[in-house]
C-alpha cells in the first residue's frame, strides 16, 4: 500500500442481535491510510460525521472530501473543514489472511 494514496475495502465481520448471530456479513466499508513507508495502517469509517454520507477521496489534493455539505479531512480523518463536527471514526482493522478481508475490531461502522 503506497503512502498518501487510500485505499477503500469493505469490512466484514460478525453481527448478532438477541435471537441471530451471522458471523460474516458486510459492515460497512473503511479507508485505509499509510501516511509514511513502512508505516502503520489506519483504518476509519467511510461515513461523514457531519449527517451520515459517503467520504470520497480527491487524489490531487490528497484529501477526503464529503459531497453533502464540503466538509474536508486530511489523511489522518481530522477534520479539515466543517460542518462535520469532528473527525472521522478511527477504526482499529485487521487483516484476516485465510479470509483474505478486512475485519473491524469494534464495532465502529
Ligand atoms: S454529511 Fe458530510 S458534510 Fe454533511
Amino acid at each position: 500500500m503506497k503512502p498518501g494514496k487510500p485505499l477503500r475495502v469493505t469490512a466484514v465481520g460478525a453481527r448478532e442481535d438477541a435471537w441471530l448471530r451471522l458471523d460474516k456479513v458486510t459492515l460497512g466499508s473503511l479507508w485505509l491510510v499509510r501516511t509514511v513507508e513502512d508505516g502503520p495502517i489506519k483504518a476509519f469509517s467511510t461515513v461523514c460525521p457531519h449527517l451520515g454520507c459517503g467520504i470520497d477521496f480527491d487524489d490531487k489534493a490528497s484529501k477526503f472530501n464529503c459531497p453533502c455539505h464540503a466538509s474536508a479531512f486530511d489523511l489522518d480523518g481530522r477534520c479539515l473543514m466543517g460542518p462535520a463536527p469532528r473527525a472521522c471514526a478511527a477504526c482499529a482493522a485487521h487483516w484476516a489472511l485465510a479470509a483474505r478481508e478486512w475485519r473491524p475490531c469494534e464495532r465502529l461502522l
